[in-house]
């Protein structure tokens, strides 16, 4: 039996991913460390929380005699550009269940999808919503046969499992660990693997996002059959919503490239280091911390 262990032997993937302090003297004036857990270098095509959340699932699925894996996700979702990617290189079937119409030509992720043998279908945005309902999962089922169902996000117990897999790998102290977060997933199983003493907070990009503690509740209790670890969700760093933008996040973005050579990503990783130096210049990450921020995707511009 092929376990997780060895379903991304052969992939050339990054782990542990490297651990890099990031010197900003607007964090050691206030006396806090920065390192950045660079996730995004575990795999051009399975990058950050992709392969983390991926892996367990692409185990089981192996395990269970599956052949053909199908998700779901917005025309933009990297979970469909990385579903379909670790389809390819693992040899599975793919289906992506795109929410709304078809639009042609198709747009560089769903594009990339496709190229990867990902086969595409749609489904209305009030059917979308119902995608958990066993008749629609069923309707899938009879339309393109038996798979692996792997959720929006890829947020699942096994996803969970494999993004506690980060904090393991930091080798050495930290108090805090901070995410984007959009499903909760990668918060929850960060949170579920902190050494003790140590706490996790998720930055939600989306607005009016206070469901998420409770998604992510119920993704550790999912896994581990209850809550675990110390952990909070910040709502205060959406920057007006999913994909939305704001002049401050756009000069953070910009003054952060300059500092470091590095531009994060607009959707998830700026919005999370936004909230770190805001956390940091108003106290709430208290001097004297060592901060680790997850950088769970491609940077911008790569
Ligand atoms: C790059 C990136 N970072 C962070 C997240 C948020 O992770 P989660 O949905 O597990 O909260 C996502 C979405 O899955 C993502 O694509």
């Amino acid at each position: 039996m092929r376990t997780a262990g060895d379903i991304g032997a052969g992939l050339g993937l990054r782990l542990p991913s490297p651990l890099e302090p990031l010197h900003d003297d607007r964090l050691s004036r206030h006396g806090v460390r920065l390192l950045l857990k660079r996730d995004d270098l575990i795999h051009p095509d399975l990058p950050g929380n992709k392969w983390r959340k991926l892996r367990h699932n692409l185990a089981e699925a192996r395990r269970a005699g599956h052949r053909t894996l199908l998700t779901f996700g917005g025309a933009y979702s990297n979970h469909i550009r990385a579903t379909a990617a670790a389809g390819r290189l693992l040899g599975f079937d793919t289906i992506g269940v795109i929410r709304g119409e078809e639009h042609l030509p198709l747009n560089p992720v769903l594009a990339f999808a496709a190229g990867q043998g990902m086969r595409l279908t749609y489904l209305d945005r009030s059917t979308y919503r119902a995608k958990t309902d066993p008749a629609v999962v069923e309707r899938l089922r009879r339309e393109h046969g038996d798979f692996h169902l792997l959720p929006e996000g890829g947020s699942n117990a096994l996803a969970v499992r494999g993004c506690a897999e980060i904090p393991a790998e930091i080798d050495v102290p930290y108090d805090v660990i901070c995410c984007p977060c959009g499903t909760g997933g990668t918060l929850a199983g960060i949170a579920a693997g902190l050494r003790p003493g140590a706490r996790a907070i998720g930055f939600a990009v989306l607005k009016g996002a206070s469901f998420l503690a409770g998604e992510v509740a119920r993704l550790q209790r999912e896994a581990y059959g209850r809550t675990v670890g110390s952990w909070h969700v910040d709502l205060d760093h959406h920057c007006g919503g999913y994909a939305r933008r704001t002049p401050e996040l756009d000069r953070f973005i910009d003054d952060f490239a300059r500092r470091h050579g590095m531009r994060l990503d607009r959707i998830y990783g700026a919005k999370m280091m936004l909230g770190v130096f805001a956390l940091v210049a108003d106290g709430r990450i208290p001097p004297g911390s060592t901060v680790v921020a997850v950088v769970t995707g491609r940077l911008d511009g790569e």
